[in-house]
């Protein structure tokens, strides 16, 4: 049953704080050099290690696990506003937080949280999330990395694809099959340290957004992987990646609201300033019916994406409010930017004016977390269950 009981957008002191938190270190930590790390792809190390140490790593984990012990709201808030300035720090934080510490958090056992949790929520290092694969990225039961019982432990052959912090994350959590007659039942999660013999980072991705962010492919060979590093039961992998993906979904529809919504900020100040036919180009009303359009759609977005966060604090069922979240979000960030690139004008066309890059990187939040085909799917079984 999906309710809006859940929903309060009265926002407390603590989340404007967090926003405030948010919106300054984005401005002064990562807005300086966003244009430098897109254009030689560089990770944002030393801001990813701030962040940690601002507690923007692991917000929704309790204190005693590193984490900064924040609700679901006060994420996407943080998210919305990092984002607004770098969507590849924001995928990052979104990967780290959403999918690696919240998935350890809700299954992982007391040993696996005070030896991987712990670093991870505080930011120590970084973590991934490893399911796609060369043949299996919309159709994730597909999975042909292997995970061979060998009794005391896993042997692990395959390969993972476009993971994110691929190089720069220390632990990863790597879905595959153990037994194959079981299908999606005989996956299992494996905590895999990086390191290993037979783990090996393979190329680096070059994308067309998120530039800064570290993409890659990661190969495993006879990787040998304890037992008591599997998340959860025997054949408990899907569900695992399945059930985390729901609350990641609602992160990477906050990172499109916030590609979003720094698009329009950027498009009202350029259109207050820019001249055209003897005024403003905010005098126009070509300009302004686009701004209003937006604006519009913007809100709408953030009423979604505040809703899902809601359900899922509120202990509601969130599958069908994320997925609503993410498709709509996502499909409003790749309209406004490409509006906000138009606003732009020639101006918008080159990487100066940030908008190009911010509509680069709103295309990605329509394809990873689900692609918008998986998410009506998602949402349309919902409707028909
Ligand atoms: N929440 C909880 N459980 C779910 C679920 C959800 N959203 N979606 C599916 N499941 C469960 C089903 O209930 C079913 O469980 P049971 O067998 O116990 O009933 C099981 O998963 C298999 O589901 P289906 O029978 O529906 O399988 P399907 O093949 O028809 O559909 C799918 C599966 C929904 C399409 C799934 O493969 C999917 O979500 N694909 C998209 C994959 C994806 O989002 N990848 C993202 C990669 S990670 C990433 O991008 C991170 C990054 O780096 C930014």
């Amino acid at each position: 049953m999906h309710t809006i009981e859940g929903v309060n957008f009265q926002l407390s002191e603590e989340h404007l704080a967090v926003r405030d938190a948010a919106r300054d270190f984005a401005q002064n930590d990562l807005l300086p050099g966003v244009i430098e790390r897109d254009i030689h792809t560089k990770f944002p190390k030393e801001e990813i290690k701030k962040m940690g140490e601002l507690g923007f790593m692991g917000m929704m984990i309790d204190p005693r696990y590193g984490g900064s012990g924040m609700d679901t709201l006060s994420y996407v808030i943080a998210m919305e506003e990092i984002c607004k300035v770098d969507a590849s720090a924001g995928v990052a934080m979104s990967v780290n937080n959403s999918l690696v510490c919240y998935g350890l958090n809700q299954y992982g056992t007391e040993e696996q949280k005070q030896k991987y949790l712990k670093p991870l929520a505080s930011g120590q290092i970084i973590g991934a999330f490893c399911l796609s694969e060369p043949e299996a990225g919309s159709d994730a039961t597909s999975q042909k990395t292997t995970a061979e019982d060998m009794g005391d432990h896993y042997l692990i052959n395959g390969t993972k694809n476009w993971i994110t912090n691929g190089d720069t994350s220390s632990v990863c959590l790597v879905m595959a099959q153990t037994h194959v007659e079981l299908k999606h039942k005989g996956i299992n999660c494996l905590i895999i340290e990086k390191g290993q013999d037979g783990f090996v980072v393979g190329k680096k991705e070059d994308k067309m957004g998120i530039r800064a962010s570290d993409t890659h492919s990661l190969m495993f060979s006879d990787v040998k992987v304890p037992k008591e590093n599997r998340i959860g039961p025997e054949g408990f992998g899907f569900k695992f990646a399945m059930t985390t993906l729901n609350g990641g979904r609602i992160g990477i529809a906050a990172q499109a609201l916030g590609i979003a919504a720094g698009a329009f900020e950027l498009s009202v100040k350029y259109a207050k300033e820019r001249k055209a036919f003897g005024k403003t180009i905010s005098e126009h009303q070509a300009i302004q019916f686009k701004l209003a359009d937006m604006k519009t759609k913007i809100e709408a977005a953030r009423l979604l994406v505040y809703k899902a966060a809601r359900d899922k604090d509120a202990g509601l069922d969130y599958v069908e409010s994320a997925a609503m979240a993410k498709l709509f979000a996502s499909e409003v960030a790749m309209w406004v930017t490409t509006e906000a690139v138009q606003i732009h004008g020639g101006y918008g066309y080159v990487r100066e004016f940030h908008v190009e890059r911010m509509m680069r990187d709103a295309k990605i939040t329509q394809i990873y977390e689900g692609t918008s085909e998986i998410q009506k799917m998602v949402i349309a079984r919902e409707i028909l269950k």
